[in-house]
């Protein structure tokens, strides 16, 4: 996080509360000329941040807006984030990016909207996606890599997601093949990824994010066929979006530069690692066809591995898995 994210998370921790100068900058590790001036520029971004002299910094109001400006100022990316599309209202921003890199837009291109009215899942399934809450996002990648690693890039934004729950929320997550994450069991953040290619060549992926931040109870529909929850639910309290998204694109952006580099290893490493399933007995259901197994890991091409009781390793392309004993 940045110290302007920083100073905002410390202040939104205290509410009501005055931090003084020599606090935040004992605490971030920052001067205190250097807390001044984020507070200023905290306040041009629409921040009321109340000075007092002999007690310190106060929060009195922050916006939760999702400003374009705001969410590209001072990142440090190479390119995830050089470029922001921020919509108040959308069918779906997968939809959306798609659209503007069939136009052309650049990699790195980050879609954001307040609210969906189409939102996407997997299988067909619709994402709710109500105003003001949650983190609705699609990223477009234009990766020079072969079409059979395409679903690698899913694995890599799920580690990014966890360790921003991690990182901004103080929430311990855990991945679910393929694409879902979870917190004490219930899903907090689906991945919808989506790729444009021919037979050799890569045309563009859009990596769509939606983690639920700040949705209460209420607002989840009836009928899902899976618990789900919101960081607001797991800590009771609620997340900056913007705090939340910047870090979620420094570190997206910090992994992808990595897989460039050095391919899907670190990444499969870091996934395992955040993978509960892992030497578990499960069940995988494929729709027409059940198998159990227990759990190795992820493949090259991001199968899920799993040796079945025979001993042999099958490779599962796609399906839902349960764990059949007690984790
Ligand atoms: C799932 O079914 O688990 C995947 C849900 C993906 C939802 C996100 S929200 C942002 C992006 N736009 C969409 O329409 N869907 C994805």
């Amino acid at each position: 996080m940045t110290s302007r994210d920083r100073i905002q998370t410390l202040l939104r921790s205290h509410p009501g509360e005055y931090l003084s100068g020599e606090k935040i900058s004992h605490l971030l590790h920052i001067s205190r000329a250097a807390v001044w001036k984020q507070v200023k520029v905290l306040r041009e971004s629409g921040f009321d941040i109340e000075a007092k002299h002999s007690l310190g910094y106060r929060l009195v109001a922050a916006p939760d807006l999702l400003d374009g400006a705001d969410i590209e100022a001072g990142l440090a990316c190479r390119l995830i984030g050089q470029r922001v599309v921020s919509l108040t209202e959308t069918d779906s921003t997968n939809i959306q990016a798609r659209r503007i890199a069939e136009e052309g837009a650049i990699e790195g291109t980050v879609v954001v909207a307040d609210q969906q009215n189409s939102g996407r899942g997997r299988l067909g399934r619709s994402w709710e996606s109500p105003s003001g809450v949650n983190l609705y996002c699609s990223i477009l990648l234009r990766p020079k890599i072969p079409v059979q690693q395409a679903p690698q890039l899913t694995f890599l934004s799920a580690v990014a997601v966890v360790e921003t729950l991690e990182d901004v929320c103080h929430l311990s997550a855990e991945v679910k093949w393929p694409n879902d994450i979870l917190v004490n069991g219930a899903k907090i953040c689906g991945l919808l990824n989506e790729m444009n290619a021919e037979t050799e060549q890569i045309h563009f992926v859009i990596l769509g994010v939606g983690v639920n931040l700040n949705m209460t109870a209420s607002q989840f529909p009836d009928g899902l066929n899976y618990p789900a929850t919101s960081a607001l639910l797991e800590t009771g309290k609620a997340v900056d979006r913007l705090v939340f998204l910047r870090a979620f694109i420094q570190r997206l952006d910090l992994y992808y530069s990595e897989f460039l580099r050095e391919g899907f290893s670190p990444i499969r490493r870091r996934w395992e690692s955040l993978c509960k399933l892992i030497n578990v007995q499960v069940e995988v259901d494929q729709g027409s066809h059940r198998c159990c197994g227990t759990v190795v890991g992820l493949d090259v091409d991001g199968a899920l591995r799993l040796q079945l009781n025979n001993g042999k390793v099958e490779r599962i392309l796609a399906g839902d898995i349960r764990p059949t004993e007690k984790k």
